[in-house]
């Protein structure tokens, strides 16, 4: 490959990280500037910016509104599921930011305090998030399609002062009643919560508990607004739970100052957004993507951001995106290859399309999944932009591998989430340490110190933090990712080397639908596993074996598994495949072989492994997995 601006700044980042990141830095604005770009006194944890002062807050909204953005559009709600469409100039979302900041510091919320929030994507969700940062107080958003148990974990182990909610979500055909869920999970956790401040949306209202409850709009209308509080850089910001092997979740903390360098680099670099640009992730506030570039990239960079309340079909059609794009004149669209594979099956032949002025849009990224090259292809005849496959990770923060748009926008290779970003040293080692031969899959790492904006440790658990992701390859992080580099630098991911799966975007773990298929009384082991879906990437199997003398009938007994892991985990985790088997096959070790199973459902090549302790259950296991019809086709 020859020397590029691509080539350039990516080994300036690597050569001379401080001086790299100390020089982005500038775009922001420090209350004090930091002492050290990169303190590595306490190897392998790194703390970028220490020493230096900062409100994440002050630089999204107050920052813009003093500099001539106060009259622009910082946020727009366009809900096709509720009929509504509301706009937010930066003043008029910094001033209900900063009344809300008053109404948490009236509950007693302060610097260091936890906040969790639990909504749905209306815009009160990211005035949520700010107002925590204004205040130093540290924001937990819990996906709504959580269910209590998954949210009573989160809030045992976050600990939050307050809990923000709303009476209901919203899903296509039905109302998702929160508060019985809050309810439900605040009896659950052992954590107590003083107050939770509840939104009452009018498609359903509920019912408050005195003493502990507030109702939004009465709390705001009596609220003293409350200023930007000076932080360390190093501050937490924010705690985003994510799932890991177990059904524990994995607390990913973030700070203030670092994210904030890396969010407005990376809409320049990586999406060659300009402050003033309408960008739209379509995701939702609870998973990383809406961290990152819903609320606080856009806001950030003096963009304009889009909080969609809708779905990419159905909603009311599968020109749904297309609709928003030309309404709000979005210049790129970031989502996940499922809304697209969604789109495309609904409308294959792109009829919708012709209905809209899609002039503005300049580029769409996907990221969350794997893209299949077919869906890419399509997205690109389609659009006619190009389609940017990237990779990242909750842990992470922002795109560690992409085609930066904004550098030096490169071939793009369909399969390939393209070449690694600035700040991410990645690498390919086998399983002594050794970096493989281009063109050779291993497990994928970055070289320490990870980029700004990448996790410092774990919540309340930097041990926790250590042993998952810096103990395999010492000096590396570890990504839980498999792949290769191709001979002009390109990354291919290819799967996970745990047990964590990805439906329609979504990251589970197996292991926690495990922990909830187990607790059935009539079970006696079970194993989940990934298997391909042409729609969602892939879907949740679950092959049970029941304890001896149970006999009630299988049917039975699957339909309680699916309602218990819907109760338990959430309808998110879309689990509703299991099968009954004698047996489940396993190593003479006693370990179960999940791959080889994931293999056969997959209909893919699988050798027996020879440490197998008997290979005819194997049969029975392809027996069963036909008749849930895998493999398909
Ligand atoms: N609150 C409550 N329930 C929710 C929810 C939420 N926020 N989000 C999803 N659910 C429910 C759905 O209603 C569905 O319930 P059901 O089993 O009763 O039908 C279930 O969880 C599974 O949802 P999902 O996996 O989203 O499947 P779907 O069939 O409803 O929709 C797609 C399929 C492809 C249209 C949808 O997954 C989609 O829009 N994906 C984009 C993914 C995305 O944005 N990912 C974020 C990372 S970038
Ligand atoms: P999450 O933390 O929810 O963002 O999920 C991160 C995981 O999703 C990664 O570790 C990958 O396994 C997968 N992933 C994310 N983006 C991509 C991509 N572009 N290609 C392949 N896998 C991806």
């Amino acid at each position: 490959m020859s020397t590029s601006n691509y080539q350039t700044e990516y080994q300036k980042s690597v050569d001379n990280p401080q001086g790299y990141w100390a020089q982005h830095a500038q775009a922001l604005h420090w209350d004090k500037t930091w002492d050290r770009v990169l303190d590595d006194s306490d190897a392998p944890l790194y703390r970028w910016f220490a020493g230096g002062q900062f409100n994440t807050c002050f630089n999204a909204l107050d920052r813009h509104v003093e500099s001539g953005r106060a009259e622009q559009t910082a946020l727009i709600y366009d809900s096709p599921l509720t009929g509504q469409l509301r706009k937010y100039s930066y003043r008029e979302l910094r001033d209900e930011v900063a009344k809300f900041a008053g109404v948490l510091t009236a509950q007693g919320v302060t610097r260091g305090d936890r906040v969790v929030i639990y909504m749905p994507m209306v815009p009160e969700a990211a005035i949520a998030m700010l107002a925590c940062a204004r205040i130093g107080a540290i924001h937990s958003v819990v996906f709504g399609g959580f269910a209590a148990r998954e949210l009573a974990k989160r809030i045992d182990d976050a600990q939050p002062r307050a809990v923000v909610s709303a009476s209901c979500g919203i899903e296509p055909g039905r109302i998702v009643e929160y508060k019985p869920l809050l309810d439900e999970a605040l009896e659950l956790a052992s954590h107590k919560v003083d107050s939770c401040i509840l939104l009452q949306r009018p498609e359903c209202q509920a019912s408050l508990i005195e003493g502990r409850d507030l109702d939004w709009n009465e709390a705001m209308a009596g609220a003293e607004p409350a200023e930007c509080v000076t932080l360390e850089a190093t501050d937490p910001l924010y705690v985003l739970y994510t799932s890991g092997t177990t059904g524990k979740p994995k607390g990913v903390v973030r700070d203030h100052g670092s994210h904030a360098v890396a969010m407005t680099y990376s809409m320049k670099a990586v999406y060659n957004i300009e402050p003033g640009d309408v960008f739209w992730a379509a995701s939702d506030v609870g998973w990383v993507v809406g961290h990152s570039y819903i609320v606080y990239g856009p806001l950030l960079h003096g963009c304009t951001t889009i909080m969609y309340e809708g779905k990419p079909v159905g909603t009311p059609d599968a020109g749904a995106f297309w609709r928003v794009i030309a309404d709000h004149g979005v210049k790129a669209l970031f989502t996940a290859p499922t809304a697209f594979r969604a789109i495309k099956k609904e409308d294959p032949r792109g009829e919708l399309l012709q209905k809209y002025d899609l002039s503005t849009l300049k580029t769409l990224f996907l990221a969350g999944e794997r893209s299949d090259p077919d869906t890419i292809n399509w997205a690109a005849d389609m659009l006619g932009v190009p389609v940017v496959d990237h990779w990242w990770q909750t842990e992470l923060g922002w795109p560690a591998i992409a085609n930066c748009q904004g550098i030096e926008p490169m071939p793009i290779k369909p399969g390939s989430s393209s070449v690694p970003v600035p700040g991410f040293n990645l690498q390919v080692l086998d399983e002594a340490g050794n970096e493989v031969p281009r063109g050779q899959i291993g497990n994928l790492v970055i070289k320490l110190p990870l980029a700004p904006g990448s996790l410092p440790t774990m919540w309340n658990n930097e041990a926790g933090y250590v042993e998952n992701y810096l103990t395999r390859y010492p000096g590396y992080y570890l990504t839980g990712d498999a792949g290769f580099i191709d001979e002009d630098g390109y990354v291919s991911i290819m799967s996970r080397i745990d047990d964590i799966i990805n439906v329609a975007g979504h990251r589970l773990s197996t292991g926690a639908m495990e922990e909830v298929l187990a607790s059935h009384p009539d079970v006696a082991e079970c194993a989940v596993i990934g298997v391909a879906d042409e729609l969602k990437g892939q879907l949740p199997v679950g092959l049970v074996v029941l304890k001896a003398g149970v006999d009630r009938e299988p049917e039975t007994i699957v339909g309680e598994l699916v309602a218990l892991v819907r109760e338990q985990i959430g309808a998110v985790a879309a689990f509703k495949l299991a099968a009954i088997v004698k047996r489940l096959p396993k190593t003479r070790s006693g370990k179960v072989l999940r791959k080889t199973m994931r293999s056969i459902a997959n209909g893919e090549d699988y050798t027996v492994p020879a440490t197998i302790d008997d290979p005819l259950i194997l049969e029975e296991i392809t027996e069963s997995l036909n008749s849930l019809g895998y493999p398909r086709g």
